[in-house]
């Protein structure tokens, strides 16, 4: 069994010339990566002394059509941390295989990052929470159907004392941090309500259309997983008017100074020693 995940699962063959060319341009590569969810790219504006690489320029790196992604990877220093932000992503609903999906984390484990912070724009499924809250990913429900990377999820996919960590991080800048279960759907289209109450009733709190696979994949590759989750609308059938995907980018860019602070700060005390 294990042996049949392997060969099925074995990182693309394209990787590690994407990560030759990352290396080369950058020099430096920092351990840490983000990366940033629909209308989230404008995280790196807090970044000292940036250097951009367009996705487009880098050998088989997935580009995404999608408004609000910008697509580039930026790196360059948070106070005193370097850190690499993966601006923009490529999702399962645009078409491309699972396997494009999850390649720029194969691109990531093959750079010798250690640790890589997901985050997302999603719906509210959970009737406490509300549009502009951010959500602590504590585990996930892979809803995208035909979709099976790696191994079922282990009790710690989601690092729990990295976890520790963005709460107190949370703490110390006063930004209310939710606890919660992400649920991917496949997409494109959101989901029905009847798809909403049933992802209630398996226990989801959030759900979107990324971040599943990912997670899945770099917590493969050995590297340690933190997802955060911004909830931009209430899900299908909690809210009197239709989604939209304008909205979505709306309540992120209010939003956005207090997830900025968030994830600066949980950027800074990240701390790797502690496992
Ligand atoms: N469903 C799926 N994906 C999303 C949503 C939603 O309600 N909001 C933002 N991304």
């Amino acid at each position: 069994m294990e042996r049949v995940l392997k060969m099925t699962f074995y990182p693309h063959k394209h990787a590690a010339a994407a990560a030759a060319y990352i290396t080369e341009s950058f020099g430096n590569i920092p351990t840490v990566a983000l990366v940033t969810g629909s209308g989230l790219g404008g995280i790196v504006a807090d970044m000292d002394d940036p250097q951009h690489i367009s996705y487009t320029d880098i050998p088989h790196f997935p580009v995404s059509a999608i408004k609000g992604h910008a697509g580039e990877i930026v790196a360059g220093r948070m106070g005193d941390k370097d850190l690499m932000v993966f601006s923009g992503r490529v999702h399962y609903y645009e078409g491309h295989e699972i396997q494009t999906v999850v390649f720029p984390m194969q691109v990531l484990a093959a750079l010798g990052a250690r640790a890589v912070v997901l985050t997302n724009a999603c719906g509210s499924v959970n009737r406490d929470f509300s549009p502009g809250d951010v959500v602590l990913i504590q585990g996930h429900l892979d809803l995208m159907r035909d979709i099976k990377l790696g191994m079922p999820e282990p009790q710690c996919l989601y690092d729990s004392i990295l976890n520790r960590q963005a709460e107190q991080a949370a703490g110390a800048v006063g930004v209310s941090l939710k606890k919660g279960v992400y649920a991917a759907f496949s997409g494109p289209s959101y989901e029905t309500p009847a798809e909403i109450r049933a992802a209630a009733v398996m226990g989801a709190d959030m759900v979107g259309m990324s971040t599943v696979p990912e997670a899945t994949e770099a917590q493969r590759l050995g590297l340690r997983v933190m997802g955060i989750s911004f909830i931009t609308n209430l899900a299908a059938g909690l809210s009197q008017h239709p989604l939209s995907h304008t909205e979505v980018i709306e309540i992120a860019d209010q939003n956005l100074p207090k997830l900025k602070k968030l994830l600066r700060q949980i950027v800074l005390t990240l701390d790797l020693t502690q496992s």
